[in-house]
C-alpha cells in the first residue's frame, strides 16, 4: 500500500493534503539533491534549453548533448571506462542482462536480489538461478555446476529492502574465470567507498568482470540510469533493445545529474554527515531494542509485532509530526516492514526526536519482549 500522496517536499520534509509538514524518513534522497539549489537551476535552465523531453532514442535523433557529458562525467567520477546512461535504474538492469546474455548463458542472483534484477534476467533469457540470502557457498556450489554455460552474478551492492552490504568479494571468488559480476549499486552509489564512488569501491574490488548499475533518482536525486564498467561490456549494453528502443532521461535531468556530481565533488562533507546520520538513527533503534542490520549504510528496516501493530505506530508517528514509512515490498525481514531512510540533511536533532517518538510509538508487548 503506498504512503499518502505528498503535495510539496524538501530534503528531509513532506507537506500533506490537510497542510502538515511531515519530518520524512522516507525516499532515497540521500542528499536531498532532488532539492538543492544548485541542481535545481541546473534542471530549470536546461529546461528551458531543451524542453522538457528528448522525445526519441537517443540512437535515432533523441541524442542531447547533456546525455553524451554526463555518461563521461559519470565514469570519470566512478573511475570506470566506460558508462552508458538509459532511462532509469530498472532499464540499467534490463541493459546489462542483455548485455550478458550475449556472452553468458545463467544468472545467479541471490534470493532477495532487487526485483528488477529478477525481472532483467528473465527479460534477457537467461537462466535463473536463486541461492539463499547471503550464502556465497551455494552460490559458488551453483557457479560451478553451471560453468559451462557462462555465469553471471547479479546482486544488489546494498539491498534496498534490508540495507544489507552484499559479500561481493565472496561472489567474485565464487565465479569461474570467465564469469561476470553485475553490482546493482542503487543504494551504494553516493553513499559508500571513497568519494561515493559505491560498494565495489568501499568494499576495495578491482576486477575486470564487475559492471555496476545504478539509478539516478536516489543519492543523485534527479532521474536516470547507468551501466558502468569495462568498455567492451559497456559497448555490448549499447547495442541492446533496453537502450536502443528506449526514450533517454530528459536533457534537462542530465544537465541536473551533471550539475549534482558537481555538488558532491564540492562538498564532500556531505558523506561523512551522512554516515554519521545513519550511525546516529541505527544507534538510537539498536537502544530500542529493534534488530535492525548493522551495516553502516543509510537504510533502517525492522518489524514491530503484527501488521496493525506497526500501522498503528505508524499513525502514531505521523501524528507526531514524522513520516516513517511501512512499507510490503519484496526482499525485506518480513512481507511489511519500516524502512527507515536518512540522508545527509537531516539535522542530528531531528533524528533524535524522532526516536523519542518511535520510542513512544513501539507497542508495549514489543517493547516488554525486546
Ligand atoms: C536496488 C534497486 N534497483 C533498481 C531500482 C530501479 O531504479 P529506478 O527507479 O531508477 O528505475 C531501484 C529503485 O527503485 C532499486 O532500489
Amino acid at each position: 500500500m503506498p504512503a499518502p500522496p505528498f503535495d510539496a517536499a524538501t530534503a528531509t520534509t513532506v507537506t500533506t493534503s490537510d497542510g502538515r509538514t511531515l519530518v520524512t524518513f522516507g525516499g532515497c534522497n540521500y542528499h536531498g539533491l532532488a532539492h538543492h539549489p544548485r541542481v535545481v537551476r541546473a534542471a530549470q535552465d536546461a529546461f528551458a534549453r531543451f524542453g522538457v523531453s528528448a522525445s526519441a532514442s537517443r540512437e535515432t535523433t533523441g541524442n542531447a548533448r547533456p546525455h553524451e557529458l554526463l555518461e563521461r562525467e559519470a565514469a570519470a567520477f566512478l573511475g570506470a571506462e566506460r558508462v552508458l546512461l538509459v532511462p532509469d535504474g530498472y532499464t540499467a538492469n534490463v541493459a546489462a542482462a542483455q548485455a550478458a546474455a550475449r556472452t553468458h548463458g545463467v544468472a545467479l542472483l541471490d534470493e532477495r536480489a532487487h526485483a528488477s534484477l529478477h525481472d532483467a534476467a528473465a527479460a534477457a533469457g537467461l537462466h535463473s538461478l536463486v541461492y539463499r540470502h547471503g550464502d556465497t557457498d551455494q552460490a559458488a556450489a551453483m557457479a560451478a555446476e553451471h560453468a559451462e554455460h557462462g555465469v553471471v552474478a547479479m546482486v544488489d551492492g546494498v539491498f534496498a529492502a534490508d540495507g544489507r552490504i552484499a559479500p561481493l568479494r565472496s561472489l567474485l571468488a565464487a565465479l569461474p574465470d570467465d564469469g561476470l559480476l553485475i553490482v546493482d549499486d542503487c543504494h551504494g552509489f553516493l553513499t559508500l567507498g571513497p568519494s561515493g564512488r559505491g560498494t565495489v569501491s568501499h568494499l576495495g574490488l578491482d576486477d575486470a568482470r564487475v559492471a555496476v548499475t545504478t539509478t539516478l533518482a536516489k543519492g543523485l536525486g534527479c532521474a536516470g540510469g547507468i551501466v558502468a564498467g569495462p568498455g567492451c561490456f559497456v559497448d555490448r549494453a549499447r547495442r541492446t533493445t533496453a537502450y536502443v528502443c528506449t526514450t533517454p532521461v530528459p536533457p534537462a535531468l542530465a544537465e541536473a545529474a551533471r550539475e549534482g556530481l558537481r555538488v558532491m565533488r564540492d562538498e564532500p562533507s556531505r558523506l561523512e554527515r551522512l554516515r554519521d546520520n545513519a550511525a546516529r538513527l541505527r544507534g538510537h533503534a539498536v537502544r530500542l531494542g529493534l534488530s535492525v542490520c548493522a551495516d553502516p549504510t543509510p537504510i533502517v528496516t525492522f518489524t514491530l509485532g503484527t501488521r496493525d501493530d506497526m500501522e498503528h505506530a505508524r499513525i502514531a508517528l505521523d501524528a507526531a509530526g514524522f513520516r516513517a514509512p511501512v512499507i510490503d515490498y519484496p526482499g525485506g525481514p518480513a512481507p511489511v516492514y519500516f524502512r527507515l531512510m536518512v540522508s545527509s540533511e537531516h539535522a542530528p536533532g531531528q533524528i533524535d526526536a524522532f526516536a523519542a517518538a518511535l520510542a513512544d510509538a513501539i507497542p508495549r508487548p514489543v517493547r516488554a519482549a525486546s
